[in-house]
């Protein structure tokens, strides 16, 4: 890394780790340099409401070495270090799918797809703060320390997840990449006026299992997202998005073993009779919670026959899940069999040329995932003597993009009115009275250390080694 170079009264060597040589990129430091303070303010007025002044036990990312690129300690979330990091490339990586297969990557933005680089740039980077702010009241009814800092540790990252799309645009979009980066401070979630771009992201998450939701089922978007972009022939977001999914993989962890432990908790409790009697979340309830995120997930890959799917891979901007480990890399001569309704209910299958489909592929691939999530779910509930299963709904079911749009159906897939769906939307998905009740359980924090709320079984083990019981997060001052 180059010296230390220091502008008006901030090192940004020192505080923004990177190994992207930023203290030798005059423009992308000036860049930085406006954008910085902005993006502090936007972390103390969206960030987590009420524990700016805490002392908070985060990884920060201080290298890309696989084996330690992470370094644990009490930070005050607003100077958390949130820095750039590349995955080391290969300086002649080729282009490895789509019409410019074999070419060198790029390694500047290609002028012809520019405007479709920074969209999806844009998009991707208008996720992460997204969900910062849907998350920013949940502190305030934590279940416990540790569960307080997971929530922050992701929010922390998701910010340096922003950092990076931003960096990109910087360094390489000029003047609209710098447009691009204020707006990615101006818009808020759920905000009417100006609403974060994709559905799923201004969904309220207003307490703790829609929150292990999101990030079981959205953040796993996330994954997919960034696995897709990781194959890109834009060489920089590949290696940058590549590095992501290093942290991406611990939200999947909190969202799984979130719900994972208000499942045990609950099984254990229905062995002594109805599990709202302790406090607890009932089966029912938590599967209306995994439809909803399930299917506003879902609906975040686009649309199922998509022309931007195809120009997308065609460039060689966005590949397949792990594109290097499949044999053919054109996608020109496959077709993908899509099951469709007409609008009286009777089944056809559309036969959609592969890039085409591209979205679908990649859902697919979602779709297993959360597959393998929900049957570890199950045996947890089997472990404790229970016989209910939970299930994934049908891709099908309620979605608001894509050929299912519009029409209705049920959990299993099944295609049905809008009556019938009207009829039992209180079954399926989370009721005004789940979310009251929800609410009454999730009414105070537990801030002791060891102590869990009555619907969460507390972890197996701690954060990096620590017992259980460690004090994930120091108060500077009493809390109630
Ligand atoms: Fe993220
Ligand atoms: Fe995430």
């Amino acid at each position: 890394m180059g010296a230390h170079l220091t502008m008006g009264s901030i090192d940004y060597d020192s505080l923004i780790p990177n190994n992207v040589d930023l203290s030798t990129d005059r423009r992308l430091q000036r860049a930085l340099e406006a954008w910085q303070p902005d993006f502090i303010n936007w972390w103390r007025e969206m960030g987590p409401e009420g524990f700016q002044q805490d002392d908070v036990y985060l990884r920060t990312a201080t290298s890309v070495d696989k084996d330690g690129w992470a370094t644990f300690g009490y930070v005050k979330m607003p100077d958390y270090r949130w820095g750039i990091f590349l995955t080391p490339g290969d300086e002649d990586r080729k282009i490895h799918f789509g019409d410019h297969m074999g070419e060198d990557a790029w390694q500047q933005v290609p002028g012809e797809h520019r405007t479709t680089l920074r969209r999806i740039i844009v998009t991707q980077g208008d996720t992460e703060p997204a969900s910062v702010e849907q998350q920013r009241l949940l502190g305030q009814t934590c279940p416990s320390l540790y569960d307080l800092r997971n929530l922050f540790q992701v929010n922390v990252e998701e910010g340096r997840h922003l950092w990076a799309m931003v960096y990109l645009l910087h360094r390489y979009f000029g003047r609209d990449g710098r447009e691009e980066a204020e707006g990615l401070l101006a818009r808020r979630s759920g905000n009417p006026d100006s609403p974060r771009i994709l559905g799923a992201f201004n969904e309220p998450c207003d307490n703790w299992l829609d929150f292990f939701c999101f990030t079981t089922f959205t953040d796993r978007d996330g994954k997919y997202q960034l696995r897709a972009l990781a194959e890109s022939g834009f060489d920089p977001l590949a290696r940058t998005t590549a590095f992501m999914l290093t942290e991406e993989a611990h939200h999947m962890f909190v969202g799984q073993t979130g719900v994972g432990r208000i499942i045990e908790k609950t099984a254990q409790r229905m062995k002594e009779g109805d599990p709202r009697k302790f406090g607890a979340i009932p089966l029912d309830m938590i599967q209306r919670h995994i439809n909803l995120w399930y299917s506003v997930s879902l609906d975040l890959f686009g649309g199922e026959d998509s022309s931007n799917a195809a120009s997308f891979f065609g460039a060689g901007l966005k590949g397949r899940d792990r594109e290097s480990f499949l044999t053919e890399h054109t996608a020109l001569n496959d077709i993908y069999h899509l099951q469709k309704y007409r609008t009286d209910g009777t089944p056809e299958t559309q036969e959609i040329p592969l890039r085409r489909a591209m979205n679908e592929v990649l859902r697919d691939a979602y779709v297993e995932d959360c597959e393998k999530v929900v049957k570890a779910w199950n045996r947890m509930l089997k472990k404790e003597g229970c016989d209910v299963e939970l299930t994934l709904p049908s891709r099908r079911f309620h979605r608001q993009q894509g050929v299912y749009a519009g029409q209705h159906f049920s959990p299993a897939g099944d295609f049905i009115s809008a009556a019938q769906f009207a009829a039992q939307q209180a079954e399926w998905l989370p009721s005004a009275a789940d979310k009251i009740y929800l609410k009454s359980i999730m009414n105070r924090p537990h801030y002791k250390p060891g102590e869990f709320a009555d619907w969460i079984a507390p972890p197996k083990t701690g954060i990096n080694g620590q017992p259980v019981d460690f004090a994930y997060v120091k108060f500077m001052t009493e809390k109630a």
